[in-house]
């Protein structure tokens, strides 16, 4: 078991990737924070960890306020007593023309895709620090290495949380802490919703592999990411686009 021992706060685990991170890293022997802002369905990936025979602290916080998730990481710090692993993955999924977009929907977009990162980040750095081990993974996009029409909003995000991957590697490399990301392309979570039938199939036909992904094929790389192996890698964006990205 690859995370006997440790802990990780995975945000936006209510739901889709971070959900299939979540059990994933229960499976490995993690305890798990599990966040999101509907108590509902955090409360249902709490026990389906717990069914697994991990502990899981189901925390409602909102990423893009910055008081939110020190009060989460503190909650955690308390009932856990350490703080191993952070999977940055709280985002939200919208598309919007950018003729028609809002001043509110690129800063609803921001506030949640870029600046919760770093509002995590900043949280669980000086624990990762002080224990001088830790690792951080964001879940970005290929629309932040690539760019995608009518998503000028995330891809900026993405695009940025790749930079910030970047810098903080170089930051706190020395002590321990690695920083990677993981950008899929479509993957198969209660997002597609929004996407109608034949988005999805020409979605399916301009991927190489002819299939959308799977959350679980994802929490995969998350787990490389949080893995004791991958202590020499750092600062690296993994694209996981079944080929769309070459
Ligand atoms: N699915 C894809 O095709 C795809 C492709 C590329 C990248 N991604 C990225 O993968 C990540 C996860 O997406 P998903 O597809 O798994 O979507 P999802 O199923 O909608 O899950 C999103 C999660 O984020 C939480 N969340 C949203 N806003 C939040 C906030 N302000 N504070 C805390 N939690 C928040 C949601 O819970 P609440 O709404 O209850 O807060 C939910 O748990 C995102 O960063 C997304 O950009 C997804």
């Amino acid at each position: 078991m690859r995370f006997q021992g440790k802990t990780a706060l995975i945000t936006g685990s209510s739901s889709g990737i971070g959900r299939a991170t979540a059990l994933l890293f229960a499976r490995e022997g993690a305890d798990v924070v599990i966040n999101g802002r509907d108590e509902q369905r955090i409360a249902a990936v709490v026990q389906e960890v717990e069914a697994l025979g991990r502990r899981a602290l189901g925390i409602r916080a909102d990423v893009s306020r910055f008081a939110e998730v020190h009060a989460m990481v503190d909650t955690a710090l308390a009932a856990f007593g350490h703080l191993d692993i952070l999977i940055s993955n709280a985002g939200i999924f919208h598309h919007r023309p950018f003729l028609a977009m809002t001043e509110e929907e690129w800063d609803a977009v921001l506030a949640v895709d870029l600046k919760g990162t770093f509002n995590c980040a900043r949280a669980v750095i000086g624990p990762m620090t002080a224990q001088r081990w830790g690792r951080i993974v964001c879940v970005t996009a290929i629309s932040g290495l690539t760019g995608y029409a009518e998503m000028t909003h995330i891809a900026a995000a993405k695009t940025g949380t790749h930079g910030f991957v970047k810098a903080l590697a170089r930051e706190v490399a020395a002590v321990g802490i690695t920083v990677n990301a993981v950008a899929p392309g479509l993957v198969d979570t209660p997002i597609l919703a929004n996407l109608a039938t034949e988005q999805l199939d020409r979605f399916r036909r301009e991927t190489p592999v002819g299939r959308i992904g799977s959350p679980h094929e994802i929490a995969e790389a998350c787990a490389y990411f949080a893995s004791d192996q991958a202590g020499y890698v750092t600062g690296q964006i993994l694209n996981i686009s079944g080929g769309t990205l070459i």
